[in-house]
């Protein structure tokens, strides 16, 4: 059973930085989907995409897949082909727990879960790599590395679906897209100090860039044809393609 999110729902006297620990684990889908504009789309989005470029015999990875969603999507719309799906994240009790949600689906023979940092891991033979909400927890000195490992770890055709929360360069868009992403968030049930506490959870943990940056990192690692595919906000999910 899916538990709802009030992890921030009373008055928290100093409020902690954001972990991914087991009491976000218990709650952390309908986390997601109340808080991420357009998430559920992105996630069965990345399963068509998998359809299309997914290649027989080659390695396909989810990067801080926390429970799956994404791998789960790929692993559905790929049943037809031969190809090794690597689910890592660095939180043992997200690790944890999609184990036991694999197990139950009877997918866990053709899905590696690895709990690892994406900063260590060795990409290749890769036809696909997601990064869906998980670079912008990334530490920014550390981003251009990682994409650099990516581009080199793809074949080519190969892709990367990265989804981010994005910042924009204009202060009063930048300001009009949060409030946006807060009335989307009350809407979806989350009170006024939930909003509030789960954004100083985020302050120093979430570091969001603009949509320019990411294209420049993408273009900088190698790639020659990259752009966004869906935007809901400041909610923003780009595909990059390896010639
Ligand atoms: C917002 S969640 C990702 C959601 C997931 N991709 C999905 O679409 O459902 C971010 C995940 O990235 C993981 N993570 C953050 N930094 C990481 C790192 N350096 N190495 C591995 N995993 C990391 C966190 O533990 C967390 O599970």
């Amino acid at each position: 059973m899916i538990e709802r999110d009030n992890l921030f729902a009373r008055p928290l006297g100093t409020i902690a930085d954001f972990v991914f620990d087991e009491h976000v684990v218990n709650v952390f889908p309908d986390m997601i989907k109340r808080s991420v504009p357009g998430y559920e789309t992105i996630i069965a989005m990345t399963g068509t995409l998998a359809e299309r470029y997914v290649q027989e015999g080659s390695n396909c990875y989810d990067l801080g897949s926390s429970l799956g969603a994404s791998t789960l999507a790929i692993a559905r719309n790929t049943r037809d082909r031969r190809a090794n799906l690597v689910a890592v994240d660095n939180s043992p009790a997200m690790i944890a727990r999609c184990q036991t949600l694999l197990r139950s689906q009877q997918l866990s023979d053709r899905i590696t879960l690895e709990c690892a940092d994406i900063r260590d891991l060795t990409i290749v033979n890769a036809s696909m790599v997601v990064l869906n909400f998980t670079l912008q927890f990334v530490p920014l000195a550390d981003r251009d590395g990682l994409m650099s490992a990516i581009y080199n770890g793809l074949n080519p055709g190969g892709i990367l679906v990265l989804s981010e929360k994005v910042r924009f360069a204009d202060e009063g868009l930048n300001k009009l897209m949060i409030e946006l992403h807060h009335s989307f968030k009350r809407a979806n049930g989350y009170s006024e100090l939930e909003v509030s506490q789960k954004r100083d959870a985020l302050e120093n943990v979430l570091l969001p860039e603009t949509l320019g940056a990411h294209k420049a990192r993408l273009e900088k690692a190698g790639f020659s044809c990259a752009d966004v595919w869906f935007q809901c906000f400041n909610f923003a999910s780009l595909i990059a393609i390896k010639d």
